[in-house]
């Protein structure tokens, strides 16, 4: 039997799959990539969770750089840290470049704040499934295995975001250079405070090194704003929410499918996994009427969407033969 989740993910390239953690996000995204392979496309799962688990249900390692997990499928593991210290250190190459010598250290320092501001892992993620996006081969499907936080739909926004990242690195870089150089100065430094003096005197220069630097950020920016138009391109890219038939996976799916469709991105289908069988047993059968309850609510709140529904599986969802099994019930 065909489930709408094939035909509606058929012709997208891009499909991000969201949802609570636990729910089965990886286990849907590996199982949809892993049939569409089958049937001769080329696939990229691409998992940006920092909890990840591709590695463990392929059993076998995966990391930043893509493997293949089977014909025509490649798995890829992003590794944040990896991202943040690869763009830090551009930035840190231009501002070298642009910087009198003595102030280097102060460069490090602030570079070394950065690293570890709110957003800056989130947007290196962010940055690196942008990237996936833009070097995708033509015919090929790439399958985002998002983090549970939802930050797909705050995708959208990042642009303005950068911006404002972008401004505040300048302001702090210029204001810390400054300093430290004032302070040299205080302990007898005559070059740093004659650069000081400098600086103001010569905003020419620095406003070249501004423009410099501005360009290296600038150039993240634009990576996120293409991002932003693939994603709001019903055509190409679609978003799947997978789900628990459980009181607040369900209440949080609702939520993201709200955030998501506000920020111009098309829903194309909510998976309720492991749905408990109903003819094993007393207690599995309470579980099916209780789970009957959560997903009468989820079709009442979101009446448009479509629903496939997973049945609990007895096997372990491992390997290629789990994700056949599991397969089978999406596509
Ligand atoms: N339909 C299912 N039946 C049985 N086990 C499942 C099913 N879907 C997923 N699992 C198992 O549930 C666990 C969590 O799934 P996973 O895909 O890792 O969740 P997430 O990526 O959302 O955190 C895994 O051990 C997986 O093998
Ligand atoms: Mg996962």
């Amino acid at each position: 039997m065909t489930s709408p989740l094939t035909e509606l993910t058929r012709h997208r390239d891009v499909l991000f799959v969201g949802g609570k953690g636990g729910v089965g996000k990886t286990a849907v995204a590996s199982a949809l990539g892993l049939a569409r392979a089958r049937e001769g496309r080329r696939t990229l799962v691409v998992s940006t969770d920092p909890a990840h688990n591709l590695g463990h249900l392929w059993g076998r390692p995966v990391g930043d750089s893509p493997v293949e997990l089977a014909p025509l499928l490649r798995g890829v593991e992003i590794d944040p840290g990896r991202t943040t210290d690869a763009h830090l250190s551009a930035v840190r190459q231009t501002m070298r470049r642009l910087m009198p010598e003595h102030l280097q250290g102060e460069v490090d320092k602030h570079l070394d704040l950065a690293r570890d501001a709110p957003g800056t892992h989130e947007a290196a993620v962010l940055e690196r499934v942008a990237e996936v996006v833009e070097q995708r081969a033509a015919d090929e499907l790439v399958v985002i295995d998002t983090a549970p936080s939802g930050h797909t739909s705050r995708l959208v926004a990042l642009p303005e975001l950068m911006q404002a990242w972008t401004e505040g690195l300048l302001r702090r870089q210029d204001r810390s250079a400054r300093f430290g150089a004032a302070l040299r100065g205080l302990e007898g430094d005559d070059q740093a405070a004659a650069d000081v003096v400098g600086s103001r005197r010569s905003p020419d220069r620095r406003s070249r090194r501004d423009a410099e630097i501005r360009e290296v950020l600038d150039r993240r920016q634009q990576r996120f704003r293409h991002l932003r138009t693939v994603l709001q391109d019903h055509d190409r890219t679609g978003f799947v929410i997978v789900t628990a038939a459980e009181r607040l996976p369900v209440l949080e799916s609702v939520e993201l499918h709200e955030q998501l469709t506000r920020a111009g991105m098309d829903v194309v289908a909510l998976v309720v996994n492991k749905r408990s069988p109903g003819d094993a047993g007393d207690l599995l059968a309470a579980r099916r009427t209780l789970e009957e309850g959560y997903v009468e609510q989820l079709a009442s709140a979101l009446p448009h969407l479509s629903v496939i529904q997973v049945p609990l599986l007895a096997g372990e969802v491992l390997g290629e033969e789990g994700l056949t099994a599991l397969g089978r019930h999406l596509a």
